[in-house]
C-alpha cells in the first residue's frame, strides 16, 4: 500500500500514452500557458521550481515518445517516475481501450507487486467533443486501484491543465488507497 510521504523532496511525473494523444502539447501548454501549434516529438525534461507548484515541491515532468525511445528506455523511465500520467484522447476510443489492454499492465510489469506506481488517467482534447468519458474511466479505476485520479482536459484551450499536474503531485504526496476505501464501503 502506498503511504503519505511528507519527506519527499521532489516529484517526478512521466506522461505516457498512444501516439498523437497530446502528451507533448500538454507539457508545453503548462509551461508556456498557450497551445503550441508546432510540437517536437518529445519535450525536454522540465523542472518546475517548488515555489510555483501547488504542493511546494520541485517537480520534474518527463515526456515519452515511441518515435525516439525504445521499450527498454520506457521501462526505465516508468521505474524512475513517482507517478505516471496515462494520457488518452477523448475523441479516440482506441486510445482509451489501450489504457487497460496495454498501458496499465505495462506499468504494473515494470514495478514489483507490493510497490504499485500511482497513476493518473488524463483524457485530453475535450475541446473536440461534447460528451464525457469519465464513466468509462471510473470503471477502470475499480479494476486498477493504483489509479489515484482522473481528469479530462484540453492542451488547446488550457482547460484543467494545471489541475492535471496538481493531481499528479497529489497522487505522490497524498495518495489515497482506493482498495481500502472500497473495502470500507462494502
Ligand atoms: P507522440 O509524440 O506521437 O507520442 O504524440 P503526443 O502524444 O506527444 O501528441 P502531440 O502533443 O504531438 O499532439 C498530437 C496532435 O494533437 C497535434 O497535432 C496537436 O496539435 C494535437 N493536440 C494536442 N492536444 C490537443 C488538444 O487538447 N486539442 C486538440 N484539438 N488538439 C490537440
Amino acid at each position: 500500500m502506498v503511504t503519505w510521504n511528507p519527506t519527499r523532496r521532489n516529484v517526478r511525473i512521466l506522461l505516457v500514452g498512444d501516439q498523437g494523444v497530446g502528451k507533448t502539447s500538454l507539457i508545453l501548454s503548462l509551461v508556456s500557458e498557450e497551445f503550441p501549434e508546432d510540437v517536437p516529438s518529445k519535450a525536454e525534461e522540465i523542472t518546475i521550481p517548488a515555489n510555483v507548484t501547488p504542493e511546494q515541491v520541485p517537480t520534474n515532468i518527463v515526456d515519452y515518445s515511441a518515435l525516439e525511445q525504445t521499450d527498454e528506455t520506457l521501462s526505465e523511465e516508468i521505474q524512475k517516475a513517482h507517478v505516471v500520467c496515462v494520457v488518452y484522447a477523448v475523441d479516440d476510443d482506441e486510445t482509451l481501450d489501450r489504457i487497460t489492454s496495454h498501458w496499465l499492465p505495462l506499468i504494473r510489469g515494470c514495478c514489483s507487486a507490493d510497490q504499485r506506481k500511482p497513476v493518473v488517467l488524463v483524457g485530453n482534447k475535450v475541446d473536440l467533443v461534447e460528451y464525457s468519458t469519465i464513466d468509462n474511466v471510473l470503471s477502470i479505476m475499480e479494476d486498477f486501484p493504483e489509479v489515484e485520479s482522473c481528469v479530462e482536459c484540453s492542451a488547446k484551450t488550457l482547460h484543467n491543465i494545471s489541475e492535471m499536474f496538481y493531481y499528479a503531485q497529489k497522487a505522490v504526496l497524498h495518495p489515497t488507497s482506493p482498495l481500502y476505501i472500497m473495502e470500507e464501503q462494502d
